[in-house]
Protein backbone atom coordinates (compact mmCIF):
# COMPACT_ATOMS: atom_id res chain seq x y z
CA UNK A 1 0.00 0.00 0.00
CA UNK A 2 1.26 3.40 -0.79
CA UNK A 3 1.45 6.54 1.60
CA UNK A 4 2.52 10.26 1.05
CA UNK A 5 4.96 12.14 2.92
CA UNK A 6 4.97 15.56 3.02
CA UNK A 7 7.45 18.20 4.42
CA UNK A 8 5.01 21.25 5.60
CA UNK A 9 6.14 25.12 4.48
CA UNK A 10 6.60 25.29 0.99
CA UNK A 11 4.26 28.01 -0.67
CA UNK A 12 2.52 26.91 -3.83
CA UNK A 13 3.38 29.12 -6.81
CA UNK A 14 2.18 28.48 -10.29
CA UNK A 15 0.03 26.60 -12.99
CA UNK A 16 -1.45 23.35 -12.93
CA UNK A 17 -3.75 21.32 -15.49
CA UNK A 18 -7.26 20.06 -14.46
CA UNK A 19 -8.02 16.86 -15.90
CA UNK A 20 -10.93 15.77 -17.07
CA UNK A 21 -13.85 15.24 -15.06
CA UNK A 22 -14.00 11.98 -12.54
CA UNK A 23 -17.65 12.09 -12.08
CA UNK A 24 -18.54 13.37 -15.69
CA UNK A 25 -16.30 10.25 -17.01
CA UNK A 26 -18.10 7.32 -15.41
CA UNK A 27 -22.26 8.29 -16.31
CA UNK A 28 -20.05 9.01 -20.19
CA UNK A 29 -17.88 5.59 -20.09
CA UNK A 30 -21.33 4.04 -18.93
CA UNK A 31 -23.49 5.44 -21.49
CA UNK A 32 -21.00 3.94 -24.65
CA UNK A 33 -23.58 0.50 -23.41
CA UNK A 34 -26.38 2.10 -25.56
CA UNK A 35 -24.91 1.80 -28.58
CA UNK A 36 -24.30 -1.34 -30.70
CA UNK A 37 -21.48 1.01 -32.24
CA UNK A 38 -18.05 2.40 -31.29
CA UNK A 39 -17.52 4.86 -29.57
CA UNK A 40 -14.72 7.27 -28.50
CA UNK A 41 -14.44 9.36 -25.39
CA UNK A 42 -11.15 11.77 -24.78
CA UNK A 43 -9.83 13.47 -21.90
CA UNK A 44 -10.29 10.66 -19.74
CA UNK A 45 -8.61 10.96 -16.52
CA UNK A 46 -6.00 8.26 -15.33
CA UNK A 47 -7.35 7.08 -12.27
CA UNK A 48 -8.42 3.97 -10.07
CA UNK A 49 -12.25 4.69 -10.56
CA UNK A 50 -11.79 4.94 -14.83
CA UNK A 51 -10.03 1.28 -14.32
CA UNK A 52 -12.61 -0.18 -12.45
CA UNK A 53 -15.45 1.44 -14.81
CA UNK A 54 -13.46 -0.45 -17.62
CA UNK A 55 -13.74 -3.56 -15.56
CA UNK A 56 -17.50 -3.72 -15.30
CA UNK A 57 -17.59 -2.58 -19.06
CA UNK A 58 -15.31 -5.52 -19.96
CA UNK A 59 -17.24 -8.17 -17.41
CA UNK A 60 -20.55 -7.19 -19.39
CA UNK A 61 -18.54 -8.08 -23.15
CA UNK A 62 -17.49 -4.43 -24.22
CA UNK A 63 -13.91 -4.43 -25.64
CA UNK A 64 -12.27 -1.45 -24.27
CA UNK A 65 -9.38 0.03 -25.76
CA UNK A 66 -7.53 2.91 -23.31
CA UNK A 67 -4.76 4.93 -25.06
CA UNK A 68 -3.22 6.47 -21.75
CA UNK A 69 -1.19 8.85 -23.69
CA UNK A 70 -4.05 10.35 -25.19
CA UNK A 71 -6.68 10.26 -22.30
CA UNK A 72 -8.79 8.33 -24.76
CA UNK A 73 -10.77 5.55 -24.72
CA UNK A 74 -12.65 3.27 -27.48
CA UNK A 75 -15.33 1.61 -26.24
CA UNK A 76 -16.72 -1.27 -29.04
CA UNK A 77 -20.74 -1.36 -28.33
CA UNK A 78 -21.13 -4.57 -30.75
CA UNK A 79 -19.88 -6.88 -28.35
CA UNK A 80 -22.08 -6.68 -25.44
CA UNK A 81 -23.04 -9.85 -23.89
CA UNK A 82 -23.64 -9.88 -20.57
CA UNK A 83 -26.08 -7.77 -18.30
CA UNK A 84 -24.02 -8.57 -14.79
CA UNK A 85 -22.20 -5.98 -12.53
CA UNK A 86 -21.04 -8.16 -10.39
CA UNK A 87 -20.16 -7.50 -6.15
CA UNK A 88 -16.34 -7.40 -6.47
CA UNK A 89 -16.47 -4.22 -8.96
CA UNK A 90 -19.40 -2.68 -7.56
CA UNK A 91 -18.25 -2.74 -3.86
CA UNK A 92 -15.07 -1.01 -4.92
CA UNK A 93 -16.95 1.73 -7.19
CA UNK A 94 -20.77 2.61 -6.12
CA UNK A 95 -20.90 4.84 -9.28
CA UNK A 96 -21.42 0.68 -10.95
CA UNK A 97 -24.38 0.85 -10.16
CA UNK A 98 -24.89 3.75 -12.87
CA UNK A 99 -24.40 0.27 -15.44
CA UNK A 100 -28.66 0.00 -14.37
CA UNK A 101 -30.44 2.26 -16.95
CA UNK A 102 -28.42 1.25 -20.06
CA UNK A 103 -28.50 -1.94 -19.33
CA UNK A 104 -32.22 -2.03 -19.03
CA UNK A 105 -32.66 0.28 -21.42
CA UNK A 106 -30.91 -1.38 -24.48
CA UNK A 107 -30.83 -4.95 -23.06
CA UNK A 108 -34.32 -5.11 -21.15
CA UNK A 109 -32.48 -6.90 -18.30
CA UNK A 110 -29.84 -6.24 -16.02
CA UNK A 111 -28.33 -7.54 -12.19
CA UNK A 112 -26.15 -5.33 -10.39
CA UNK A 113 -25.07 -5.75 -6.99
CA UNK A 114 -26.55 -3.29 -4.58
CA UNK A 115 -23.96 -1.31 -3.67
CA UNK A 116 -24.26 -0.52 0.07
CA UNK A 117 -22.85 2.06 1.84
CA UNK A 118 -19.76 3.47 2.60
CA UNK A 119 -17.52 5.81 4.49
CA UNK A 120 -19.61 8.95 4.14
CA UNK A 121 -23.47 7.25 4.44
CA UNK A 122 -25.76 4.70 3.44
CA UNK A 123 -26.30 6.28 -0.07
CA UNK A 124 -29.46 3.98 -0.88
CA UNK A 125 -30.48 3.75 -4.64
CA UNK A 126 -34.24 3.89 -3.97
CA UNK A 127 -34.42 6.86 -6.00
CA UNK A 128 -33.27 5.00 -9.20
CA UNK A 129 -35.20 1.79 -8.65
CA UNK A 130 -38.52 3.78 -7.94
CA UNK A 131 -37.78 6.08 -11.37
CA UNK A 132 -37.31 3.06 -13.27
CA UNK A 133 -40.53 0.81 -11.96
CA UNK A 134 -42.22 4.12 -13.07
CA UNK A 135 -41.08 3.83 -16.72
CA UNK A 136 -41.78 0.12 -17.00
CA UNK A 137 -38.75 -2.08 -14.64
CA UNK A 138 -39.57 -4.66 -12.63
CA UNK A 139 -36.91 -5.47 -9.66
CA UNK A 140 -36.34 -8.68 -7.35
CA UNK A 141 -33.73 -7.89 -4.87
CA UNK A 142 -32.38 -10.64 -3.93
CA UNK A 143 -28.76 -12.49 -2.36
CA UNK A 144 -27.12 -8.81 -2.67
CA UNK A 145 -28.41 -8.19 -6.02
CA UNK A 146 -30.61 -5.83 -7.42
CA UNK A 147 -32.25 -8.31 -10.50
CA UNK A 148 -34.14 -6.18 -12.87
CA UNK A 149 -36.07 -6.50 -16.05
CA UNK A 150 -38.07 -4.67 -18.34
CA UNK A 151 -39.36 -7.49 -20.51
CA UNK A 152 -41.95 -4.42 -22.51
CA UNK A 153 -39.27 -2.21 -23.07
CA UNK A 154 -38.97 0.86 -20.86
CA UNK A 155 -41.89 3.48 -21.49
CA UNK A 156 -41.27 7.39 -20.91
CA UNK A 157 -42.95 8.54 -18.02
CA UNK A 158 -42.79 11.77 -15.97
CA UNK A 159 -40.17 11.26 -13.26
CA UNK A 160 -40.17 13.29 -9.75
CA UNK A 161 -37.49 13.23 -7.82
CA UNK A 162 -37.79 13.71 -4.48
CA UNK A 163 -34.44 15.07 -4.37
CA UNK A 164 -31.75 16.36 -6.71
CA UNK A 165 -30.08 13.27 -6.96
CA UNK A 166 -26.79 13.26 -9.35
CA UNK A 167 -26.30 9.40 -9.79
CA UNK A 168 -30.26 8.65 -10.33
CA UNK A 169 -30.77 11.57 -12.79
CA UNK A 170 -28.31 10.34 -14.85
CA UNK A 171 -29.62 6.31 -14.80
CA UNK A 172 -32.82 7.87 -15.53
CA UNK A 173 -31.39 10.14 -18.05
CA UNK A 174 -29.62 7.14 -19.59
CA UNK A 175 -32.62 4.71 -19.69
CA UNK A 176 -34.83 7.47 -21.30
CA UNK A 177 -32.71 7.66 -24.05
CA UNK A 178 -33.63 4.70 -25.39
CA UNK A 179 -37.31 4.64 -23.84
CA UNK A 180 -40.63 4.47 -26.06
CA UNK A 181 -41.88 8.22 -25.90
CA UNK A 182 -41.20 11.34 -24.47
CA UNK A 183 -39.76 11.68 -20.45
CA UNK A 184 -39.34 14.42 -18.45
CA UNK A 185 -37.27 14.26 -15.24
CA UNK A 186 -38.41 17.09 -12.48
CA UNK A 187 -36.41 17.89 -9.48
CA UNK A 188 -33.04 16.89 -11.88
CA UNK A 189 -29.99 17.50 -10.37
CA UNK A 190 -28.30 20.34 -12.42
CA UNK A 191 -24.63 19.95 -12.10
CA UNK A 192 -21.97 20.17 -14.71
CA UNK A 193 -21.67 16.77 -15.00
CA UNK A 194 -25.12 15.84 -16.22
CA UNK A 195 -24.61 18.51 -18.75
CA UNK A 196 -21.68 16.77 -20.11
CA UNK A 197 -23.34 13.50 -19.87
CA UNK A 198 -26.64 15.18 -21.54
CA UNK A 199 -23.72 16.66 -24.46
CA UNK A 200 -22.25 12.70 -24.69
CA UNK A 201 -25.54 11.55 -25.35
CA UNK A 202 -26.30 14.11 -27.63
CA UNK A 203 -23.49 13.07 -29.73
CA UNK A 204 -24.64 9.46 -29.85
CA UNK A 205 -28.13 11.01 -31.60
CA UNK A 206 -30.10 11.05 -28.22
CA UNK A 207 -33.05 14.00 -27.92
CA UNK A 208 -32.48 15.91 -24.71
CA UNK A 209 -32.92 19.37 -23.55
CA UNK A 210 -33.19 21.13 -20.11
CA UNK A 211 -30.13 19.53 -18.86
CA UNK A 212 -28.58 21.93 -15.92
CA UNK A 213 -31.89 22.89 -14.96
CA UNK A 214 -34.23 21.03 -12.67
CA UNK A 215 -36.12 19.82 -15.20
CA UNK A 216 -34.99 17.64 -18.75
CA UNK A 217 -36.80 16.49 -21.32
CA UNK A 218 -35.93 12.88 -23.29
CA UNK A 219 -37.68 12.24 -26.74
CA UNK A 220 -37.09 8.17 -26.66
CA UNK A 221 -35.09 7.24 -29.79
CA UNK A 222 -35.32 3.90 -31.50
CA UNK A 223 -31.36 3.09 -31.43
CA UNK A 224 -28.07 5.33 -30.91
CA UNK A 225 -24.81 5.93 -32.45
CA UNK A 226 -21.62 5.93 -31.00
CA UNK A 227 -20.37 8.60 -29.06
CA UNK A 228 -17.60 10.92 -29.58
CA UNK A 229 -17.07 12.92 -26.93
CA UNK A 230 -14.54 14.91 -24.81
CA UNK A 231 -15.02 14.96 -21.21
CA UNK A 232 -15.57 18.29 -19.08
CA UNK A 233 -12.81 19.61 -16.71
CA UNK A 234 -13.04 18.40 -12.90
CA UNK A 235 -14.21 21.54 -10.66
CA UNK A 236 -13.16 19.29 -8.00
CA UNK A 237 -9.90 18.96 -8.75
CA UNK A 238 -9.64 22.87 -9.59
CA UNK A 239 -10.91 23.74 -6.62
CA UNK A 240 -9.07 20.98 -4.59
CA UNK A 241 -5.33 22.84 -6.02
CA UNK A 242 -6.59 27.11 -5.38
CA UNK A 243 -7.19 25.63 -1.37
CA UNK A 244 -3.80 23.83 -1.83
CA UNK A 245 -2.63 27.48 -2.99
CA UNK A 246 -4.09 29.61 -0.61
CA UNK A 247 -3.31 27.36 2.64
CA UNK A 248 0.60 27.88 1.50
CA UNK A 249 0.13 32.01 1.20
CA UNK A 250 0.56 31.20 -2.56
CA UNK A 251 -0.05 31.95 -6.37
CA UNK A 252 -2.30 28.99 -8.05
CA UNK A 253 -3.44 29.06 -11.74
CA UNK A 254 -5.49 26.39 -12.56
CA UNK A 255 -6.32 25.38 -16.65
CA UNK A 256 -8.57 24.26 -18.84
CA UNK A 257 -11.36 25.15 -17.13
CA UNK A 258 -13.97 28.23 -16.24
CA UNK A 259 -15.67 30.03 -13.34
CA UNK A 260 -18.99 28.92 -14.88
CA UNK A 261 -18.24 25.48 -13.49
CA UNK A 262 -16.99 26.93 -9.95
CA UNK A 263 -19.36 29.90 -9.02
CA UNK A 264 -20.26 28.98 -5.42
CA UNK A 265 -16.69 28.10 -4.37
CA UNK A 266 -14.72 30.87 -6.24
CA UNK A 267 -17.57 33.51 -4.45
CA UNK A 268 -16.64 31.63 -0.83
CA UNK A 269 -12.49 32.19 -1.87
CA UNK A 270 -13.65 35.73 -2.41
CA UNK A 271 -15.26 35.79 0.60
CA UNK A 272 -12.19 35.04 2.63
CA UNK A 273 -10.11 37.19 1.26
CA UNK A 274 -8.42 35.52 -1.61
CA UNK A 275 -7.66 37.74 -4.80
CA UNK A 276 -9.48 35.31 -7.52
CA UNK A 277 -9.00 35.89 -11.18
CA UNK A 278 -10.24 34.18 -13.87
CA UNK A 279 -9.84 33.85 -18.19
CA UNK A 280 -11.87 31.83 -20.50
CA UNK A 281 -9.66 29.10 -20.29
CA UNK A 282 -8.26 29.37 -16.47
CA UNK A 283 -8.87 30.72 -12.55
CA UNK A 284 -5.95 31.98 -10.34
CA UNK A 285 -6.54 32.34 -6.78
CA UNK A 286 -3.81 34.42 -5.00
CA UNK A 287 -2.71 34.66 -0.96
CA UNK A 288 -3.13 38.56 -0.73
CA UNK A 289 -3.79 39.30 2.90
CA UNK A 290 -5.10 36.66 6.13
CA UNK A 291 -8.28 34.65 5.64
CA UNK A 292 -11.32 35.78 7.35
CA UNK A 293 -13.50 32.81 8.62
CA UNK A 294 -16.45 31.62 6.65
CA UNK A 295 -20.17 29.91 6.57
CA UNK A 296 -20.69 27.06 4.16
CA UNK A 297 -23.59 24.75 3.98
CA UNK A 298 -23.31 22.25 1.29
CA UNK A 299 -26.24 21.86 -1.34
CA UNK A 300 -26.99 20.59 -4.77
CA UNK A 301 -25.62 22.66 -7.56
CA UNK A 302 -25.38 25.69 -8.13
CA UNK A 303 -24.97 25.29 -4.40
CA UNK A 304 -21.84 24.45 -2.29
CA UNK A 305 -20.43 21.00 -3.56
CA UNK A 306 -20.10 18.45 -0.06
CA UNK A 307 -17.41 17.12 -2.72
CA UNK A 308 -15.32 20.22 -1.78
CA UNK A 309 -15.94 20.64 1.87
CA UNK A 310 -13.26 18.66 3.41
CA UNK A 311 -10.58 20.82 1.25
CA UNK A 312 -12.55 24.15 2.33
CA UNK A 313 -12.55 22.96 5.80
CA UNK A 314 -8.81 22.51 6.04
CA UNK A 315 -8.16 25.87 4.69
CA UNK A 316 -10.37 27.66 7.29
CA UNK A 317 -8.01 26.36 10.07
CA UNK A 318 -6.15 28.89 8.74
CA UNK A 319 -8.77 31.41 8.45
CA UNK A 320 -8.54 34.38 11.37
CA UNK A 321 -12.10 33.28 13.50
CA UNK A 322 -14.73 30.89 13.50
CA UNK A 323 -16.05 29.21 10.80
CA UNK A 324 -19.00 27.16 10.25
CA UNK A 325 -20.03 23.87 7.94
CA UNK A 326 -22.84 22.40 7.63
CA UNK A 327 -23.13 19.56 5.52
CA UNK A 328 -26.57 18.71 3.97
CA UNK A 329 -25.93 15.98 1.46
CA UNK A 330 -24.19 13.11 3.23
CA UNK A 331 -25.39 12.27 6.82
CA UNK A 332 -21.37 10.80 7.65
CA UNK A 333 -19.17 13.13 5.97
CA UNK A 334 -16.53 14.40 8.90
CA UNK A 335 -14.36 11.69 9.16
CA UNK A 336 -11.75 13.84 8.13
CA UNK A 337 -12.53 15.54 11.31
CA UNK A 338 -10.50 13.57 13.82
CA UNK A 339 -7.57 13.55 11.25
CA UNK A 340 -7.22 16.90 10.84
CA UNK A 341 -7.24 17.63 14.76
CA UNK A 342 -4.45 14.64 14.76
CA UNK A 343 -2.39 18.13 12.73
CA UNK A 344 -3.77 20.28 15.15
CA UNK A 345 -6.94 21.48 13.94
CA UNK A 346 -9.42 23.06 16.26
CA UNK A 347 -12.68 21.51 15.27
CA UNK A 348 -16.11 21.27 17.54
CA UNK A 349 -18.81 18.67 15.89
CA UNK A 350 -22.26 19.11 16.59
CA UNK A 351 -24.85 16.82 14.23
CA UNK A 352 -24.42 17.94 10.68
CA UNK A 353 -22.15 21.61 11.72
CA UNK A 354 -19.00 21.63 12.33
CA UNK A 355 -17.15 24.73 13.89
CA UNK A 356 -13.69 25.52 12.45
CA UNK A 357 -11.79 27.89 14.99
CA UNK A 358 -9.12 29.55 13.47
CA UNK A 359 -6.12 30.19 12.64
CA UNK A 360 -3.71 27.25 14.19
CA UNK A 361 -0.51 26.26 13.77
CA UNK A 362 -0.76 22.79 12.34
CA UNK A 363 1.90 19.58 13.24
CA UNK A 364 3.02 16.74 11.11
CA UNK A 365 1.60 13.53 12.03
CA UNK A 366 0.52 10.40 10.87
CA UNK A 367 -2.84 10.45 9.57
CA UNK A 368 -5.30 7.93 7.73
CA UNK A 369 -7.41 8.91 4.76
CA UNK A 370 -11.17 7.56 4.84
CA UNK A 371 -12.29 8.69 1.90
CA UNK A 372 -11.58 10.22 -1.49
CA UNK A 373 -11.99 14.36 -0.38
CA UNK A 374 -11.04 13.69 3.05
CA UNK A 375 -7.86 12.68 1.43
CA UNK A 376 -7.24 15.36 -0.64
CA UNK A 377 -7.68 17.80 2.86
CA UNK A 378 -5.15 16.00 4.90
CA UNK A 379 -2.84 16.85 2.08
CA UNK A 380 -3.76 20.62 2.25
CA UNK A 381 -3.55 20.64 5.81
CA UNK A 382 -0.23 18.65 5.78
CA UNK A 383 0.85 21.54 3.21
CA UNK A 384 1.27 23.68 5.80
CA UNK A 385 1.83 21.26 8.89
CA UNK A 386 5.58 21.95 10.52
CA UNK A 387 7.64 18.94 9.96
CA UNK A 388 6.63 16.41 7.95
CA UNK A 389 2.74 14.86 7.75
CA UNK A 390 2.21 10.78 6.70
CA UNK A 391 -0.88 9.91 4.84
CA UNK A 392 -1.54 6.40 4.80
CA UNK A 393 -4.20 4.49 2.77
CA UNK A 394 -3.95 6.93 -0.14
CA UNK A 395 -5.77 3.97 -2.55
CA UNK A 396 -8.97 6.39 -1.84
CA UNK A 397 -7.42 9.10 -3.38
CA UNK A 398 -5.73 7.61 -6.29
CA UNK A 399 -9.46 6.78 -7.13
CA UNK A 400 -10.38 10.66 -8.17
CA UNK A 401 -6.97 12.62 -8.28
CA UNK A 402 -4.82 11.96 -11.35
CA UNK A 403 -0.89 12.25 -10.30
CA UNK A 404 -1.73 14.21 -7.59
CA UNK A 405 1.78 14.30 -6.26
CA UNK A 406 3.60 15.31 -9.39
CA UNK A 407 1.07 18.11 -10.09
CA UNK A 408 1.78 19.40 -6.28
CA UNK A 409 5.41 19.39 -6.90
CA UNK A 410 5.17 21.24 -10.50
CA UNK A 411 3.87 23.86 -8.05
CA UNK A 412 6.61 23.13 -5.54
CA UNK A 413 5.25 21.05 -3.04
CA UNK A 414 7.36 18.88 -1.41
CA UNK A 415 6.25 15.62 -1.23
CA UNK A 416 6.93 12.07 -1.85
CA UNK A 417 4.72 8.72 -2.88
CA UNK A 418 6.19 5.75 -0.82
CA UNK A 419 5.53 2.30 -0.79
CA UNK A 420 4.53 0.70 3.21
CA UNK A 421 4.29 -3.08 3.49
C1 LIG B 1 -22.57 11.90 -6.74
C2 LIG B 1 -21.08 12.02 -6.86
C3 LIG B 1 -20.47 12.31 -5.49
C4 LIG B 1 -21.12 13.54 -4.87
C5 LIG B 1 -22.63 13.41 -4.86
C6 LIG B 1 -23.33 14.66 -4.39
C7 LIG B 1 -20.51 10.59 -8.72
C8 LIG B 1 -19.89 9.32 -9.19
N1 LIG B 1 -20.55 10.78 -7.39
O1 LIG B 1 -22.86 10.80 -5.89
O2 LIG B 1 -19.07 12.52 -5.67
O3 LIG B 1 -20.66 13.70 -3.54
O4 LIG B 1 -23.11 13.11 -6.19
O5 LIG B 1 -22.99 15.74 -5.19
O6 LIG B 1 -20.92 11.43 -9.50
N2 LIG B 1 -30.11 9.48 -2.22
C9 LIG B 1 -31.17 8.68 -1.79
N3 LIG B 1 -31.66 7.74 -2.64
C10 LIG B 1 -31.16 7.55 -3.90
C11 LIG B 1 -30.10 8.36 -4.34
C12 LIG B 1 -29.59 9.32 -3.47
O7 LIG B 1 -31.65 8.82 -0.67
O8 LIG B 1 -31.66 6.69 -4.62
C13 LIG B 1 -29.54 10.49 -1.31
C14 LIG B 1 -28.10 10.15 -0.90
O9 LIG B 1 -28.05 9.25 0.17
C15 LIG B 1 -27.55 11.52 -0.57
C16 LIG B 1 -28.27 12.44 -1.56
O10 LIG B 1 -29.42 11.71 -2.00
O11 LIG B 1 -27.91 11.87 0.74
C17 LIG B 1 -27.43 12.84 -2.75
O12 LIG B 1 -26.88 11.71 -3.36
P1 LIG B 1 -26.57 11.65 -4.91
O13 LIG B 1 -26.69 13.00 -5.52
O14 LIG B 1 -27.36 10.55 -5.51
O15 LIG B 1 -25.05 11.23 -4.90
P2 LIG B 1 -24.32 10.19 -5.84
O16 LIG B 1 -24.91 10.25 -7.20
O17 LIG B 1 -24.23 8.88 -5.16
Amino acid sequence: MDRLRIVGGKPLIGEVEISGAKNAALPILFASILSSEKSVIRNIPLLADINTTLKVLDSLGLKTLFKLENHTIEIDGSTLNSHEAPYELVRTMRASVLVLGPLLARRKIARVSLPGGCAIGARPVNFHLEALEKMGAVFNIEAGYIDGAAPNGLKGSKIEFPFPSVGATENILMASVLAEGNTRIENAACEPEIVDLAIALRSMGAKISGEGTPIIEVEGVKALHGMNHSVAPDRIEAATYLCAGLITKGKVTVTGINENFMKSPLSLLKESGALISSTANSITAEYVKPLLPLRITTEPFPGFPTDMQAQFMALLTQANGESVISETIFENRFMHVPELTRLGAKIDIKGNEATVKGPVSLSGAIVMATDLRASASLIIAGLIAKGETIIRRIYHLDRGYEHIEQKLIKLGAEIYREHEK
